[in-house]
């Protein structure tokens, strides 16, 4: 592979919040030290953030736009690694982006792998559980509660990925919870769970790559139907932390173990 120029597209949602993004800095640093002969290029899956961006002057590629310009910069192997959680609408954007440029340059001989989610077998839902738990970067005491904000996704198979999570977590830790904004398991019954478990402390964190839009506002922001305003409107109260999981240690390893097989599979080829 050292005689072909190789690429690696890290695709994210993407985020308007400065901030957030400096997550995506430090793990571009990280994955730079495992591959060092790769350049590394960013893509941002949602229309709606690069579009935000844009009129801030800070420009975003989509897929396309960024696998278009490796082909004309004349790299031969890119790898692909979505740090999306699920496999959901998201990730399939994605996908669906790659299949067209696939189609499109079909002659020439680009080797394209991509890497898996987050969750995208029992082995990292097991995985993530450990890493949560084990890099809650808090002390916490024994009656305090950790409620994690998954973004979720009702119309899509892969939701059930939090279920299985909010399982294990459960398994490991009594006192844990995983929500989701858009999906299953959904916060009314978490209210109600903890209410019951006695609990009168929560950790509020978002199970997210970066802690953007979401978490600063649907989490821990003071608008009425906030996960911390109904929380406290329920006798709980909340100690949000912004840090998305792309600041845990464990949770980064698994997307960087993922990229690494994609990066293996890519040699093979
Ligand atoms: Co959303």
């Amino acid at each position: 592979m050292a005689h072909e120029k190789g690429a690696i597209l890290i695709v994210v949602f993407g985020t308007t919040v400065s901030r957030a993004a400096e997550a995506f800095d430090r793990f571009e640093i990280e994955v730079k030290k495992r591959f060092p002969d790769m350049i590394i290029h960013w893509a941002y899956t949602s229309s709606i953030v690069r579009k935000k961006l844009a009129a801030r002057g800070e420009k975003k590629e989509s897929v396309i736009e960024s696998l278009e310009m490796l082909a004309r910069n004349g790299f031969k192997r890119i790898i692909i690694q979505s740090l999306h959680t699920i496999a959901g609408v998201e990730y399939h954007k994605m996908r669906r982006e790659i299949s067209i440029f696939k189609h499109k340059h079909i002659s020439q001989d680009i080797v394209l792998t991509v890497g898996s989610p987050l969750l995208s077998s029992y082995e990292d839902v097991e995985c993530t559980a450990k890493a949560l738990i084990a890099g809650f970067p808090q002390k916490r005491k024994s009656d305090e509660a950790l409620i994690y904000m998954g973004h979720g996704s009702k119309n899509h198979a892969s939701d059930l990925a939090y279920t299985a999570l909010a399982s294990v977590l459960k398994r490991i830790d009594n006192l844990v919870w995983m929500g989701t904004v858009e999906g299953y398991p959904a916060f009314d019954e978490i209210v109600k769970e903890c209410k019951i478990s006695g609990c009168n402390t929560a950790f509020l964190l978002p199970f997210m790559a970066v802690a953007g839009d979401h978490a600063i506002n649907d989490m821990a922001g003071n608008k009425e139907k906030s996960w911390k305003s109904v929380l406290e409107k329920n006798g709980i109260r909340c100690r949000p932390l912004l840090a998305g999981t792309l600041d845990n240690v464990g949770v980064r390893n698994i997307w960087l173990n993922h990229l690494e097989k994609a990066y293996r599979n890519n040699e093979r080829k």
